[in-house]
């Protein structure tokens, strides 16, 4: 980065984008006659960033040549620091009909208005660049890298922003302020140093006490910043992250610490998603900022290996802290030493000394099995918090998806399924077998593609729901494609079990037994498109179990069924 032809990214002037009540009234009239854009999740975030001053200086979605230069140079157009693109990207049919000069209405998914953009670029998404410059790959299994690939629509707009109103939250308000409130406060409080921390985690011992050596360290008070928006795939939801962090705030000493929700869509960019918070964090008044181990960095999938090298994030950003004028406490990890019942950075302890590194993973695992998590490795009513979430699994709700042709036996191992866990008689059941679902949810519907694939949905949805408060979904549709198998189990995993059986009985063993007549109909062309003669069944790739009920009965596969979930322990 060039240290000439740069101006400090973030003075004290924070920018508001948030319009008067005149201003507001007038702005409502013009929407009436402006082209709609509904704004989704990670839109949404990132306006309610610029509407607050939390992305200061910045006052509007990214012209084109402010994108180019952050992509190109870490900077906007006029050379102010800045590291990721602020965009907002809409399709290519809605971008031909809009064009620069004009103002679009931005809305939340509901429709309620929020901001007027007044366009000043319309240009096309370069997914490869965007993904290089700002991720330094184009590995899918990166989520901002996925972002960019399977989400970022055709098309960019940029524009400045006159905010009608923020986005809506009905939760933790007292939790939400804004980076001018908070300064009041410091004001109020009297405190001229704040550390920050950014986490998308829930703050156990190791964090705690990472932050009270910060504190130590900065002779600083302590700005928490949670992330409540778009974060890592697979954390916490961000209601047990925050009662979590309800608890352990109470453990600082008293009037030492503030903490503020943050709606962030985290890119985990490594170095420039580090920068991008420190960024945030001045805009809040921080005046020092905690970089922790493996800061911004989403983890490769299935391996202890960070994306980027902690070495070089925490340069860019210890170079960068002249430009944003925020000091840097960088941290490696904490480690639990046993014999001294403390913890301490792990570069700190000598050779010699027995350290137990427990972190976020082990505590994950830990609840998943239902065994114990030790004190000193979170406090017990974090534990507590966590174990009433995510229950062991035979507190929590499961879905049993069997999937298979007509006539192969779902129904009838579904009936008796139902019935050995009516007998067990723990957590409520429900049966939606194909033909209940097809005379209640959707009876309108026929069995095109398209239409199956809306039945099969409709029927993940309710399991779905039924699983998230801990009940029993017993599924039994055709659902034969796979796309839509998965959709669902990702859906239903994020609340509980999903154990996808396969009924894999052969065509000829369900077209002899033919007990509804239907494939006799089919071949002879009076049903057309009829799964298995003249319509696919596409073969599940991952299911918990694969049973074939030609030579064995109903009991027998319900059996197979009970005692997977008896070894799962959800039963
Ligand atoms: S799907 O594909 O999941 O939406 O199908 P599903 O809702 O399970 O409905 C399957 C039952 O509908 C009867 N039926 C047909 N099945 C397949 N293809 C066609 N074209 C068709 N038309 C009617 C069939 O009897 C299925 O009943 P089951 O209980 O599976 O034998």
């Amino acid at each position: 980065m060039s240290e000439k032809n740069t101006t400090s990214s973030t003075g004290d002037e924070l920018v508001n984008l948030m319009v008067d009540t005149d201003r507001a009234g007038l702005l409502k009239e013009i929407a009436l006659n402006l082209s709609d854009i509904n704004l989704n999740d990670y839109q949404l975030c990132d306006l309610e960033l610029l509407a607050s001053g939390a992305f200061s200086p910045l006052d509007g979605f990214m012209v084109r040549s402010d994108y180019e230069a952050v992509l190109d140079r870490m900077q906007l157009q006029d050379g102010t620091l800045w590291p990721v693109p602020v965009c907002l990207d809409i399709s290519k049919t809605k971008a031909m009909t809009l064009e620069a000069g004009q103002s679009v209405a931005l809305r939340d998914p509901e429709g309620f208005l929020l901001a007027i953009l007044h366009i000043a670029d319309i240009w096309p998404v370069d997914r490869d660049k965007e993904a290089l410059r700002v991720y330094g790959t184009t590995d899918l299994s990166h989520p901002g890298v996925g972002y960019v690939f399977n989400n970022i629509q055709d098309y960019y707009i940029g524009g400045k922003l006159e905010v009608i109103s923020q986005p809506l939250h009905f939760d933790f308000k007292q939790l939400r302020m804004t980076p001018a409130e908070v300064r009041q406060l410091y004001k109020k409080l009297g405190w001229k140093r704040i550390v920050g921390f950014q986490t998308r985690n829930i703050i156990h011992r190791a964090q705690f006490e990472l932050t009270l050596e910060a504190m130590r360290q900065a002779k600083a008070n302590l700005l928490l910043l949670p992330i409540t928006g778009m974060t890592k795939p697979g954390d916490f939801n961000y209601y047990t992250r925050m009662r979590c962090l309800r608890e352990v705030v109470r453990y600082y000493p008293p009037e030492t610490s503030v903490m503020t929700m943050l709606p962030l869509f985290m890119r985990l960019a490594g170095a420039r998603g580090a920068l991008l918070d420190v960024i945030i964090g001045k805009n809040f008044g921080c005046t020092h900022f905690v970089i922790g181990h493996n800061h911004a960095d989403p983890g490769r999938i299935n391996s202890d290996k960070p994306f980027y090298s902690n070495g070089e994030t925490r340069k860019i950003i210890k170079d960068s802290s002249a430009e944003t004028g925020v000091e840097i406490i960088s941290f490696k990890e904490m480690v639990y030493l046993p014999f001294e019942d403390q913890y301490k950075p792990i570069d700190t302890v000598p050779e010699d000394i027995r350290t137990i590194s427990f972190t976020g993973t082990d505590i994950r695992d830990r609840l998943k099995t239902g065994r114990n998590i030790p004190d000193w490795a979170t406090f017990p009513k974090v534990a507590g918090e966590l174990q009433k979430a995510y229950p062991p699994p035979g507190k929590q709700g499961f879905t049993i998806f069997l999937t298979g042709l007509s006539g192969s036996g779902k129904s009838t191992i579904a009936k008796v399924l139902y019935a050995r866990v009516l007998e067990i008689g723990e957590r409520p059941v429900t049966l939606l077998d194909g033909d209940i679902v097809r005379q209640n949810l959707s009876s309108e519907l026929t069995f095109s593609k398209e239409h199956r694939d809306i039945n099969v949905r409709r029927i993940g949805f309710v399991a779905s729901e039924i699983t998230k408060n801990r009940g029993i979904a017993i599924c039994a549709p055709i659902a034969p494609y796979e796309n839509t198998r998965r959709e669902i189990r990702k859906a239903i995993e994020a609340h509980g079990g999903f154990i996808e059986v396969h009924v894999s009985t052969p065509i000829a063993e369900c077209e002899k037994r033919d007990r509804k007549g239907m494939y006799a109909k089919a071949r002879a062309g009076l049903i057309k498109g009829f799964t298995g003669v003249d319509d696919p069944y596409e073969i599940p790739e991952s299911s918990e179990l694969s049973i074939d009920t030609t030579d064995i009965s109903p009991d027998e596969a319900a059996q197979e069924v009970l005692l997977f979930l008896g070894q799962k322990g959800f039963i």
